[in-house]
């Protein structure tokens, strides 16, 4: 039997509750130039991944939940059904990778980074943005989705920072604003 997806359920619902707060950070951090390609791993509906769709050649939703996907689809974006960690992409082929609000649901957080890292082109990033587990109310907001069982799991931005082996190539930084925590890590040469 398919397991539970929360996603799948509140899928019709999700742009109507979250859809209006889109924050534009990520497009400042992502600098994309219009001939690259972005992967929205667990982009859900395309809520962030709208925003970069005038800006970039392609920008691409992959996730896990088929219902979440069928919202983003219906904004003419285009769409993956798949696991974070095990993205069909080939390697160094994606410009930009970028992850919003989803880092603690995935089931495997250190497959995850891996993957992103294997598809991503040298001098590229990935940007995770996520709640800053340090902060009040997302300890509660954190709270609140373990009563949910929503199996999330909340990990402090430096140690997503430290989660993946990158062959010593990674420069990390990291920003934070409102509870909020934006994760870039560039793939340097070689
Ligand atoms: C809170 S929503 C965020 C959606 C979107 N990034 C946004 O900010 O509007 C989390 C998304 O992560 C997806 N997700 C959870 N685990 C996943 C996994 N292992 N692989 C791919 N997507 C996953 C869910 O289906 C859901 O669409």
């Amino acid at each position: 039997m398919a397991k539970f997806d929360h996603f799948n359920l509140i899928s019709p619902l999700y742009d109507f509750v979250f859809g209006r707060r889109v924050d534009n950070e990520i497009v400042d951090l992502a600098d994309t130039a219009e001939d690259q390609v972005v992967l929205d791993v667990g982009g859900g509906t395309g809520r962030v991944s709208l925003l970069f769709k005038e800006k970039v050649k392609n920008v691409i939703i992959a996730d896990s939940s088929v219902n979440m996907l069928k919202e983003a689809q219906e904004k003419g974006l285009s769409i993956v059904n798949s696991n974070s960690e095990c993205l069909p992409f080939p390697d160094e082929s994606i410009h930009r990778v970028i992850m919003v609000d989803a880092f603690h649901h995935v089931k495997n957080q250190h497959d995850t980074i891996e993957e992103m890292w294997r598809v991503l082109k040298t001098d590229g990033f990935i940007i995770i943005e996520e709640p800053d587990i340090n902060n009040f109310y997302v300890k509660l907001i954190a709270v609140g989705e373990k009563l949910l069982l929503m199996r999330s799991h909340f990990v402090s931005p430096s140690r997503i920072a430290e989660m993946g082996d990158f062959d010593g190539r990674a420069a990390v930084d990291i920003t934070r604003s409102k509870g909020n925590a934006w994760i870039r890590i560039k793939k340097e040469k070689v």
